[in-house]
Parts: structure tokens; sequence; C-alpha cells
């Protein structure tokens, strides 16, 4: 035979990977809003941090933009499952504008706790990365001043808070669960008496994928993690890769791989970030394929079953 063998290549795909309940709820209400209204609507910022999945629903008719001000009257608007400040479906309802939130519930359920420890007179210590899209929206839920981000351990020493007394602490969903669980335990000593959420708020699809790459990171030469340099959750995979001893590159797509870092790896770790498709994943292996031989191999840490309902209106387009 003329042709060359191919070197074997060992993938160690983890589960759960990619999309989660609320992602895939943020991309069926801006397909079905095109459906029920008909092409454009717009989608104000992108519905996930993915450009594959913004690149196919602008094929379908969305328009994407990053403020509600480039949105013309009398079309209908999706905002993003990122969530937003209270004053943007304000200002929406101003214009008369037909908007439709796919703010994921997880991280509504999150502004609800904001607005109670509020209401509840807590200053609140927000946990999570600043200009983060969720962070913004999680902070526009209440009054200016009520709430003080902390990013670090070390912000923890430094905060002064108006009463030490009357602090609640909360966090964004796409956490590290490993680096949150050292930032509360800091705030917990520093101020005794913080009240928080009775379970915490980083999300199942975050921690569970969290958990599957670390179960897989260590027997592996090298991990690819499929996700955008703006999605948090993919980063935070990169992070729990290399905490286990293993050398890991975030790729958004195929093309992204750089063959030096195939050179000696029998074994890669393949992975992907709630708001990255499946399509990604095949796409990556089959790449591989061109130059490997390739068995693969899924490792499985958990199951997950939660669907979100969609919101009322659009009901009717999904039966
Ligand atoms: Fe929601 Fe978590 Fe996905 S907050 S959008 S289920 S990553």
């Amino acid at each position: 035979a003329e042709t060359e063998e191919k070197p074997p290549l060992e993938i160690v795909i983890a589960a759960p990977r990619g999309f989660c309940a609320g992602v895939d709820r943020a991309i069926d209400i801006v397909e079905l809003a095109i459906t029920k209204y008909g092409a454009p609507v717009y989608v104000r910022h992108e519905i996930v941090h993915n450009r594959y999945v913004v690149d196919s629903l602008k094929a379908k008719g969305a328009v994407f933009v990053e403020e509600l001000d480039e949105v013309p009257d009398g079309v209908p608007v999706v905002f993003s499952a990122h969530g937003v400040p209270k004053a943007v479906p304000h200002k929406a309802a101003e214009r008369g504008l037909n908007y439709l939130d796919a703010t994921c519930p997880l991280v509504s359920k999150v502004h609800r706790q904001a607005e109670r420890q509020v209401e509840a007179g807590r200053h609140i210590l927000f946990v999570g990365h600043e200009g983060h899209p969720e962070v913004i929206g999680t902070f526009g839920q209440v009054p200016e001043g009520e709430m003080t981000l902390v990013e670090t351990v070390e912000d923890v020493a430094s905060l002064t808070p108006p009463d030490s007394e009357n602090l609640a602490y909360l966090t964004q969903t796409t956490l590290s669960v490993d680096d949150t669980a050292e930032i509360i335990s800091a705030l917990k000593t520093r101020f005794p008496n913080i009240v928080g959420p009775k379970a915490e708020d980083i999300c199942y699809a975050t921690s569970n994928r969290q958990a599957a790459v670390k179960a897989i990171a260590a027997s592996c030469d090298a991990v690819f993690v499929i996700g955008a340099p703006n999605s948090s959750n993919s980063l935070r995979l990169v992070e729990v890769s290399e905490r286990e001893g293993t050398q890991a590159m975030l790729i958004q797509r195929a093309h992204d791989i750089d063959p030096r870092w195939l050179a000696n790896i029998t074994t890669l770790g393949l992975t992907a970030g709630a708001s990255a498709p499946e399509a990604l994943v095949r796409e990556v292996v089959d790449a591989l394929r061109e130059h490997f031989t390739i068995t693969e191999r899924m490792v499985k840490t958990a199951d997950e079953r939660i669907v979100f309902k969609l919101p009322r209106g659009l009901e009717d387009e999904a039966a």
C-alpha cells in the first residue's frame, strides 16, 4: 500500500460537555422568534458566546447589536442568555418594543436573590469577573452602590463594606468551583455573619463540565477545550485542566489547531464549553482523523436531563 500509516491518537471525550439547558433555550428563542415574527429579529449581545452559533443565527435572519439604541422601532428584540440590567427591558417597554428575554433561568434566579437581599437591607458582595455581561446584568438588578465586586481571595482583605454585620454574597454562574469555594470561605472568615444562597449560584452545567474535565485531564497528554475566548465557563475548563497538570488549549474551530501541539501526544482530552455546539466537537475529531488513527473514548461523570421552559408566547411556536 502506498498510504503511509497514520500514528495512533486516543481522544478522551469528557461528558458532560457543550451546550447546557440555558444555551439550548436561548438559541431556541431566537429561532422561534424568527419563525413567529419573520426576519429580522434583533438580538442584544451575542445570544451565547460562540461565533459559530451567532453566524448560524445570522444566516437565519438574526441581527446582532450591542445596545438597545441600535434596534429599530417595530422589530422584536431578544436579550442574551447572560441577562441584562433592569434598565434594558425598562427602556424596551418605554419604546414599545416587543422583547423576548433569553436570560438563563439560573441567572434570573440570582437576579431575584440580589433584589431580595437588598430589600432585606443587606449590601451584596458579588463574586464574579469584571466586565462579563452576566456581572453587568446582575449589578443592574439593584440600585447603584448596593453591590461590590469580589474577584479574588486577595480582594476580600481590602473590602470596606458599609456595614459588615449586614452582608450577603452571591456569585456569577460560570465561575471556577474551586476558586469560588476559597473566596467564599475567605468572605465567611472575615465577615462571620454574611449570608449566602442555600445552594451555590454556580450552575449545574458549569460544575458538571469542570468535574468532567478534571476526571480526564491527568491521564491525557494535552486537552483541547472548544470555546470562545470571551466564554467564562470555557476559560474555567482550561484552568481546571492545567491545575491537574495537563496543558490545555482553547480553540474555537478545528483550524485553530496548531500541529506542533500534537507532537509527542498519544492521548488527547477533548471538551467543550456550555456555549459550544457538538458539531464543533465532531469537526475537531474529523480534522484530527486526517493525521491520526483515532480511537475515541468517552468518560462520563454525570447525567444531565434538565430542560428549561420557553417564555410564554413562544410555546405554541415550539409545538
Ligand atoms: Fe445557564 Fe449555566 Fe448555561 S447559567 S446558560 S445553564 S452555563
